[in-house]
């Protein structure tokens, strides 16, 4: 089926659970951080035409319920390039929950530290992107039902909804970082080069997602939010190797908090 096609059949049964103004992605390790009131759930592959998870652990399903009073789709687990999905398939759950009427998209994601002062278990509004993946998922015809050929970038993440970020987060005592994310191909970690290479472009974070799926919400006009757990140094700020298990660690320990952050600030959001 035509990819358009398929879209409107998926945002149709996004429909079927709820009419959400505001989705939350949740990545690694973090999917277990907000539950809904009444929630109704469909996995990945109950949803026509969404991609199929790869990676283990990563659990790829979309609930919507309510949080204080207010609905909300939530995406538990996410896709990443690198697991070698084409860039419009990557996108494909954000343009269906555009399609059926999100207006707010509040993405959030694991991330190496590149900026000296940025620890392991800071959590960071992102303020705006480097796409360093090679690919943009808008390549090809545009779709002109989601948006325009050449949407602008020049304030992707919001900057009134990084201030009420900031708002609640000091109402809770939790302390918010911003900076800049830089999504790189993966799967394997940066060298030590390549990270000092970015830290000179000016880039303060380093991760494997997001990126995708805010242009495609960009386009589509959606505001967002950006969120990063700095869950290591990046390769080369200090001499420790990178491993997986200690991002998925330290995710855990925060998880918590970024969780108390968004329960107080989703419902708050104005849309
Ligand atoms: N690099 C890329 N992606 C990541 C990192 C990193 O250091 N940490 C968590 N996700």
């Amino acid at each position: 089926m035509e990819y358009v096609a398929r879209l409107k059949e998926a945002a149709q049964a996004i429909k079927e659970l709820g009419s959400p103004k505001v989705a939350v992605i949740l990545g690694s390790g973090l999917s277990g951080i907000l539950t809904l009131a009444g929630e109704r759930r469909r996995k990945f592959l109950e949803i026509p035409g969404f991609p199929r998870p790869t990676v283990e652990g990563h659990v790829g399903e979309v609930a919507v319920g309510t949080l204080g009073g207010k609905e909300v789709l939530i995406q538990r687990g996410r896709i990443h390039y690198y697991e070698g999905y084409d860039p419009a398939d990557l996108v494909f759950p954000v343009r269906a929950y555009a399609l059926a009427g999100v207006k707010i998209l509040v993405i959030t994601n694991a991330a190496g530290g590149i900026r000296y002062g940025f620890f392991p278990g800071d959590i960071v509004l992102i303020s705006d992107h480097i796409n360093f993946l090679g690919v943009n998922p808008l390549r090809g015809p545009n779709l002109p039902e989601l948006g325009p050929r050449f949407p602008d970038m020049s304030q992707a993440y919001d900057p009134a909804l990084r201030k009420l970020a900031r708002e609640v987060g000091a109402e809770l005592g939790i302390s918010l970082k911003e900076g800049v994310y830089l999504a790189a191909l993966g799967p394997s970690y940066e060298t030590p080069a390549e990270i000092r290479a970015f830290r000179a472009w000016g880039a303060d974070l380093v991760g494997m997602s997001t990126v995708p799926e805010v242009i495609a919400a960009r386009h589509a006009g959606m505001q967002v939010l950006g969120i990063s757990v700095v869950t290591n140094f990046a390769a080369g700020v200090s001499p420790r190797p990178l491993s997986h298990e200690e991002v998925l660690a330290v995710t855990q320990n925060k998880a918590a908090e970024l969780g108390r952050l968004l329960s107080a600030l989703i419902p708050r959001l104005p849309a």
